[in-house]
């Protein structure tokens, strides 16, 4: 049984992490957009799209590899987090999909150091406590070489809901 993954909690942006793989909340299409996936484009440059053409788009609740191009981060796991629907359209197993996921890609990838952001708390509606909940949840508990995961915090509340999820 691997050790646990050490948790680590810091609020900034992660476009900036010195990690091995920094994860993108992104869409089906991986072709971009706002939030951390423009973040995240914006600062690889257009090398990332070029290659997310290449993957032919990626379902809810799984994830995909890139290299990282401009970012310190070697590799970048697109990953497809769930709309908020009201809870009762599977988002939480999909959610939690998307960390388990995002976990397994980077372990075949040989990451030790991984960053998640608030996987669909923004654009996408999820909210913050149950979203951040299933995060620490299935990291815990997911078997995995990677040696630390970082939650990346943009904001108060994403902040306070993980200290409250980690406590
Ligand atoms: N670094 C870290 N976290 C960030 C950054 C950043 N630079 N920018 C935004 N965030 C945070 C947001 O504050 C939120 O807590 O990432 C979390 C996820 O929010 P979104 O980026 O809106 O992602 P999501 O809710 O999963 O919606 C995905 O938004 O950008 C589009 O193409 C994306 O269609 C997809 C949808």
């Amino acid at each position: 049984m691997e050790p646990a993954v050490d948790l680590q909690l810091i609020t900034g942006d992660i476009t900036v992490l010195d990690v091995d793989a920094i994860v993108n909340a992104a869409n089906s299409s991986l072709l971009g957009g706002g939030g951390v996936d423009g973040a995240i484009h914006r600062a690889a440059g257009p090398d990332l799209l070029a290659a997310c053409r290449l993957l032919g788009g990626c379902d809810t609740g799984d994830a995909k590899i890139t290299p990282g191009f401009d970012l310190t981060a070697r590799w970048v796991i697109h990953t497809v987090g769930p709309v908020w629907q009201g809870g009762g359209a599977g988002e939480p197993e999909l959610l939690a999909s998307c960390y388990r996921r995002s976990l397994a890609v980077a372990d075949e990838a040989g990451v030790e150091h991984l960053a998640f952001p608030a996987i669909s708390t923004g654009v996408y509606g999820y909210p913050v406590a149950p979203a951040t909940e299933i995060a620490v949840a299935t990291v815990r508990s997911t078997p995995t070489g990677v040696k630390s995961v970082t939650f990346v915090c943009f904001n108060d509340a994403a902040r306070t809901a993980y200290e409250a999820a980690l406590a």
